[in-house]
């Protein structure tokens, strides 16, 4: 979590660390600094509670410049969010720290050092980072070998970028468990947690591997590995320029990821697709050898992506034959897991480097899986480079916090697994998978269909402005779709929301109901119509207000405190994605309505890069 953005250059670097912090406010946003050694030969820090507006207002007025700096946007973990608390950390006045990740033996190394004399002057776990590192400068005061002697008694995971007024022509990092990247200049080189944070300055990167620590000057990169061993990384140029960085004509990027979905899906499609089959190849070289031989599926992820996970459960068992287990990625790292034979393991995950997942990643390999498999919105990941095999959901950047487009290019890719394993073991039905595949090529202008009714579901926003508690409803692989929708709602607009299986209701949530609590539905025309039908009779039995999106050949009609939103008809096992964007699209526009920041809400973050 949080954002790490540093630069060595000839030229003012300040602005350059505001434009990447501003980059990397997906990962965190609740405050933000930066330290820079200054021209006048000191150095200095500003720091802000807040956005990056707040610091760069507070810089507007008091500007900070010099050639070498290091900055950070933070999402609190030890230590409220506040000026006191943000980063960058100092040890004296000559050494600035800025780090992600959680150090969890913080406690013991601040006993040690406070004895040693140190004095704290935040809540923060990074601030040992910085006495220790000062500490150790004692015993040898070049940075890099300070810093290769701290991190030796650090646990947890840490992301590092170190600066000192002592040493002012390097920026020294490390790298373990939180990922960093060099951005490579002419004459100037940086530093930051994403790429995407430097994209502005250049676009030839490397990648920092576990254990790795650098040593970064204006001409010169050097870096050992977990070793101790001088080694080179690969510079690689980036070239997706396509992406864009701007709300465009939307009020919010989460609107206009939204409306990006037709196209996105279709782009997750391209190249995957046969006449009438999947193409099995687009999951890597050897997927074909190793789908073979699986008999059984995990798959784990978090938040959104485990929702996705959900959903193909459904459709691997009913599809495929296959048995497949899903489960979050934080019990998944922990639990003492039992593991059948010839059981692919698969991971989802929009950004890849989601703390959890990664970590569950790393335990399965020592558990004997079959292989692993990354479904991922990121290439350059370290899920994507950890994983067996790859499926790249090609979603574009997506920046809102609140994932949308991710979600239902996960959901596609998951159906091509689904179609793949069945189609290499040979247990779909027959004619299935062609039929799907045609299914597939015609889902970007059904989900089109169902943008268009934006503006329907706008008004029926309107029904929970004033409510505290909603209850969302589904069966069958609308489950998920349900749990989805509840997320979305709390995730923005901080109303609270439960998914229950429509048929677990009367099993104790329906004691909830009453015309305070809206009910919403996902009704698709399937086997299962009639029974949610009936369910929703003792929602209404109990004075509880409906909201129905239900296909429009479902019969279902506008009664008094139903309000039934018609969808496009669709084949069930496409609906799951189809009934997502009606969904995601009423819990937008009750965030609009309640006035919350859609984009970036309360304490929250995009990527997880932390337990
Ligand atoms: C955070 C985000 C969610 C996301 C989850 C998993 O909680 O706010 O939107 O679903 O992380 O992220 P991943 O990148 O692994 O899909």
């Amino acid at each position: 979590m949080c954002g790490i953005v540093g630069a060595v250059a000839e030229r003012n670097i300040t602005a350059i660390l505001l434009e990447g912090l501003k980059r990397l406010e997906y990962r965190g946003y609740d405050s933000a600094g930066v330290a820079v050694f200054t021209n006048n030969g000191t150095l200095e820090r500003m720091r802000r509670n807040g956005k990056v507006a707040e610091l760069e207002q507070a810089l507007a007025g008091e500007p900070l410049v010099g050639r070498l700096g290091i900055a950070h946007t933070r999402w609190a973990t030890h230590g409220a969010p506040c000026e006191r608390n943000a980063h960058p950390h100092f040890s004296g006045s000559d050494l600035a720290v800025v780090h992600n990740g959680i150090i969890e033996n913080h406690e013991a190394l601040r006993e040690q050092l406070k004895g040693l004399g140190y004095v704290f002057t935040s809540d923060t776990d990074t601030e040992v980072i910085a006495h220790l590192l000062n500490h150790k400068l004692k015993d040898n005061n070049d940075l890099t070998a300070a810093l290769k002697a701290t991190v030796k008694e650090l646990h947890g995971a840490y992301g590092l970028a170190v600066i000192s007024a002592k040493q002012p022509d390097r920026l020294v990092a490390a790298r373990s468990g939180s990922p960093l990247v060099i951005g490579l200049g002419l004459g100037e080189n940086f530093l930051a947690s994403d790429q995407l944070a430097l994209r502005q300055v250049t676009d030839r990167f490397m990648y920092l591997e576990e254990g790795d620590i650098a040593e970064i000057h204006r001409d010169s990169v050097q870096i050992w590995d977990v070793t101790g061993q001088s080694v080179q990384r690969e510079a690689v140029q980036y070239s997706d320029g396509a992406e864009a960085a701007d709300k465009g004509e939307y009020r919010h990027y989460m609107l206009k990821e939204i409306h990006e979905q037709p196209a996105v899906v279709q782009r997750t499609l391209e190249n995957r697709l046969g006449q009438d089959h999947v193409l099995v190849q687009a999951f890597g070289p050897q997927a074909a050898e190793l789908f073979a031989k699986v008999r059984n599926v995990q798959i784990v992820a978090c938040g959104t992506s485990y929702h996705a996970g959900m959903v193909a459960r459904y459709w691997l068992e009913s599809l495929a034959g296959i048995p497949c287990q899903v489960e979050v990625a934080s019990e998944f790292r922990y639990r003492k897991v039992v593991v059948q034979p010839d059981t692919l393991f698969v991971s989802i995950s929009q950004s890849g480097e989601t703390a959890d997942t990664l970590a569950a990643l790393r335990n399965a390999k020592e558990l004997g899986f079959l292989g692993s498999l990354a479904i991922c919105n990121v290439g350059i990941s370290s899920l994507v480079r950890e994983s067996d095999l790859t499926l790249l959901t090609h979603a574009g950047r997506e920046i809102g916090v609140a994932s949308t487009k991710a979600f239902t290019t996960q959901l596609v890719g998951l159906l091509l697994l689904t179609l793949s394993l069945g189609q290499v073991r040979g247990t779909l039905q027959a004619g299935v998978e062609a039929q799907l595949v045609e299914e597939l090529r015609r889902l970007p202008a059904r989900l089109g269909e169902a943008l268009a009714m934006d503006t329907t579901v706008e008004k029926v926003a309107q029904l929970f402005a004033d409510k505290h508690h909603t209850l969302f409803l589904g069966r069958g692989a609308q489950f998920p779709v349900a749990m989805e929708g509840a997320l979305k709602l709390k995730e923005i607009s901080y109303i609270h929301a439960e998914a229950y299986p429509a048929g677990e209701l009367k099993h104790g949530p329906l004691a909830l109901v009453d015309s305070d609590m809206p009910v919403v539905t996902v009704a698709p025309n399937n086997e299962l119509l009639e029974k949610l039908k009936s369910n929703l009779q003792e929602v209404r039995a109990r004075g509880g207000e409906l909201i129905v999106f239900a296909d429009e050949q479902a019969g279902m009609t506008n009664g008094e405190g139903t309000h039934v939103i018609n969808m496009p008809h669709i084949h069930d096992v496409l609906a799951p994605i189809l009934y997502t964007l009606p969904l995601q699209l009423l819990s937008y526009y009750v965030a609009v309505l309640k006035g919350t920041d859609v984009d970036q809400p309360r304490n929250l973050a995009k990527s997880v890069t932390v337990e």
